[in-house]
C-alpha cells in the first residue's frame, strides 16, 4: 500500500475528497430547544471541516416526533426552522472543501419514557437490551412489537428527514443502520424473532433495511450521495456478536451491495480486531463481498493506526480523536505520536462547554 494513502485523494461517487479522513457521527445531545443543535455545536463541525476532514458527517437525526428518539437533546430536520439552522453549516462545511453527510436514525428498543413522550417504544420483537440504559442505568422497557402499517409510518420518518436534509443542502445522507438500533434489531437474529416476511431468514430480517433504502434513495439526487453504517455491536449489547457468522455478516454486506448506496460504513470498537473467530478484520471480511467503497472507524488514533486501518477500506472515521483534538488532522499529517481516547473521556461531548 502507498504510505501517503491517507492523504492521497478519494473519487466518492462524484465528489474528490481531498483525504481519506473523516469525522465519525457523534450524537452531541445538545438540542434542547426546537431540536435545534446548539451554535456551538454546529461551529465544531465546520472547524473540523477546516482542520482537513475530507468527509463531516453529522450526529445521528431522530426521523419523527414520535418514537425514533433515543437520548435527550437529539436534533431533527422536519420543519423549517430545523433545515434554515443548518444551512449555513452545510455551506461552511463544503466552502471548506470537505463533504457534509447527515446521518438519520430511529432508535427502536433504545428509547425509554423520559424521552419518549408518545409512550411507544418500537422494536422487531419484545426483546430488551441485554444491559441497562447508560444514561438511566435502569433496564430497557421491554418494546412492543412494531406491526406492518407501521412499518409503513416509520419509513415515512426516514423519507421526510431525508427531504430535510435535502432541504439543507447536504452532499449525502447516511441510514444508521448500526449499534444496536432499529434497523440494526431487524437485521440481528438476537433482537429480531419475527415470524413475518421482516424476520427469520438473512434476507427477511435484511427486508427492512432495504425498504428504508429504497424508500431514502429517490429523495437524494443522483449526484448526492447514500450511505449505510453497520456493526456487529450494539451500544447496549457491547459483548454481543449481533451476527451470528462471518457467512451471515457477508450475506447482509452482499446484499446491501445490490443497492442504490454510495458505500458502507462499517463501525468496530477497535478496526484490527479479530471478528468472527478468523484472522480478518471487520473491512477486510467487509471488502471480500462488495466492490463498494468502505468506511472503516475505531480506535484510529494517529497516523499509523489509520494508514493500517486503510488496508482494508478507503476512508478511515474517527470519533473521539476528532472531539478531543481539535487539531487532529493536521498532527496525524505531521506523524505526531497522539493518544488512544478511552470512551468516558468522550463525555464531554454532552456537557455545556463548548469544545474547541
Ligand atoms: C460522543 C459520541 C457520540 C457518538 N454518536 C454517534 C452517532 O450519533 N451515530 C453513530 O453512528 N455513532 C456514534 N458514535 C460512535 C462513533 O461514530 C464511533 O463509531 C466510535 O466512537 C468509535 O470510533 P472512535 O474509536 O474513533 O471514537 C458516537 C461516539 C461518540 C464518542
Amino acid at each position: 500500500m502507498n504510505k501517503d494513502m491517507l492523504f492521497s485523494s478519494f473519487k466518492l461517487k462524484n465528489f474528490q475528497l481531498q483525504n481519506r479522513i473523516g469525522v465519525a457521527p457523534m450524537t452531541r445531545m445538545s438540542s434542547v430547544k426546537g431540536s435545534i443543535p446548539r451554535q456551538d455545536v454546529f461551529d465544531f463541525l465546520v472547524r473540523r471541516a477546516r482542520n482537513g476532514a475530507a468527509v463531516v458527517y453529522t450526529e445521528a437525526i431522530v426521523t419523527d416526533y414520535e418514537c425514533a428518539q433515543g437520548y435527550p437533546g437529539q436534533a431533527r430536520i422536519l420543519k423549517d426552522e430545523q433545515i434554515e439552522a443548518w444551512k449555513p453549516v452545510v455551506e461552511s462545511i463544503r466552502n471548506e472543501g470537505s463533504v457534509a453527510i447527515m446521518q438519520i436514525f430511529h432508535c427502536g428498543r433504545m428509547a425509554w419514557p423520559e424521552i419518549n413522550p408518545a409512550g411507544s417504544i418500537i422494536a422487531p420483537s419484545p426483546v430488551t437490551p441485554s444491559q441497562n440504559n447508560p444514561m438511566t442505568n435502569e433496564p430497557y422497557p421491554v418494546p412492543e412489537a412494531i406491526g406492518l402499517l407501521e412499518i409503513e409510518h416509520v419509513i415515512e420518518g426516514f423519507i421526510e428527514t431525508a427531504r430535510g436534509a435535502v432541504a439543507a443542502g447536504f452532499d449525502g445522507i447516511e441510514i444508521h443502520g448500526a449499534h444496536g438500533y432499529l434497523i440494526s434489531q431487524f437485521l440481528s437474529s438476537y433482537s429480531n424473532k419475527r415470524t413475518d416476511t421482516y424476520g427469520g431468514t438473512v434476507e427477511k430480517r435484511y427486508r427492512f433495511a432495504h425498504e428504508v433504502i429504497q424508500a431514502v434513495r429517490p429523495i437524494v439526487p443522483d449526484d448526492r450521495l447514500l450511505t449505510f453504517r453497520i456493526s456487529n455491536w450494539g451500544v447496549a449489547d457491547m459483548e454481543v456478536s449481533l451476527f451470528n457468522s462471518k457467512e451471515e455478516y457477508q450475506e447482509i454486506i452482499r446484499l446491501l451491495s445490490k443497492e442504490p448506496i454510495d458505500a458502507i460504513s462499517v463501525s468496530t470498537y477497535m478496526y484490527g480486531d479479530k471478528a468472527f473467530n478468523t484472522d480478518q478484520n471487520m473491512a477486510q471480511i467487509t471488502r471480500e463481498v462488495t466492490g463498494l467503497p468502505i468506511m472503516i472507524c475505531g480506535g484510529i488514533h494517529d497516523r499509523e493506526s489509520a494508514e493500517d486501518a486503510l488496508k482494508g477500506a478507503d476512508i478511515i472515521l474517527s470519533a473521539k480523536s476528532l472531539l478531543l483534538n481539535p487539531a487532529w488532522v493536521e498532527d496525524v499529517r505531521t506523524g505526531k505520536s497522539l493518544p488512544l481516547y478511552k470512551s468516558e473521556e468522550a463525555n464531554i461531548a454532552y456537557s455545556d462547554t463548548p469544545l474547541p
